[in-house]
């Protein structure tokens, strides 16, 4: 077994054991009482299984979800399997299900590095923008700053970075720029990239209503 390095060890404990599942569903089915006999379609159940007959087949009810429907209930139905332990398995089977889980993990964790860097981004982000931002571009950088700039919002980063590189040359001006011009100075481009993210945290506040 030669994948199986300590960290695969760590993951397949002795009681890991495989778990299938399978989903099955029946629409518009009208009767409770009936619905453990009806046959299901879908999944394991393929339009030729009931509930009594997947569970003479070894099967569990992991969980049931019943929607209304004008025409009566949508059911669902989550079967699940323990059928074979670890020790069953044969060094290909468990080979696959280390990579696999390796694989998720690996995913995982790359994500939670992004999630990080995002967090850290918008941090600094929020220090700079309450700072230095905010008195004129508005608490939810939603407002057109003395009537001239767009609500920065609104704005990509590549819109943003232009208008800052912009007014550093003085290159940019709807007549306000001598107001602005001093804390674009102000602004490297991973200052405003982390006041960017910054703002687009500022999106998610709007939707759910905070911050109004
Ligand atoms: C004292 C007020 C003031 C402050 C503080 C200020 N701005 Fe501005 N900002 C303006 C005005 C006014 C304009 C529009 C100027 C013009 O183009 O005539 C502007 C324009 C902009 C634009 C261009 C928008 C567009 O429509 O293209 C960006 C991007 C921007 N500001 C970002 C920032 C960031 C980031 C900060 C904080 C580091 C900041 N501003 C701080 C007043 C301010």
């Amino acid at each position: 077994m030669k994948i199986l390095s300590s960290i695969a060890l760590g993951i397949l404990t002795s009681t890991y054991t495989l778990a299938q599942t399978t989903m099955c569903f029946k629409e518009n089915h009208t009767s409770m009482i009936t619905i453990e006999k009806t046959v299901l379609n879908g999944g394991l159940c393929s339009s030729k299984k009931s509930v009594i007959d997947m569970k003479k087949d070894g099967w569990i009810v992991d969980d049931i979800k019943i929607e209304k429907t004008s025409l009566g209930n949508n059911y669902i139905y989550i079967f699940k399997k323990n059928n074979k332990t670890l020790s069953s398995l044969n060094e290909a089977e468990i080979e696959k299900i280390v990579m696999k889980k390796l694989e998720t993990r690996k995913k995982e964790e790359i994500e939670i590095q992004k999630r990080d860097i995002k967090l850290k981004m918008s941090k600094s982000g929020k220090e700079i923008y309450l700072r230095h931002c905010q008195s004129c571009h508005g608490k939810n950088a939603d407002i057109k700053s003395h009537n001239t700039s767009r609500p920065l919002i609104n704005l990509s980063f590549t819109d943003m970075k232009l208008a800052i590189r912009d007014y550093t040359l003085g290159e940019y001006d709807r007549g306000r720029a001598f107001i602005m011009k001093p804390y674009s100075d102000l602004l490297t481009t991973k200052r405003l990239k982390d006041v960017y993210s910054y703002i687009q945290t500022l999106k998610d506040n709007n939707k759910t209503g905070d911050n109004k």
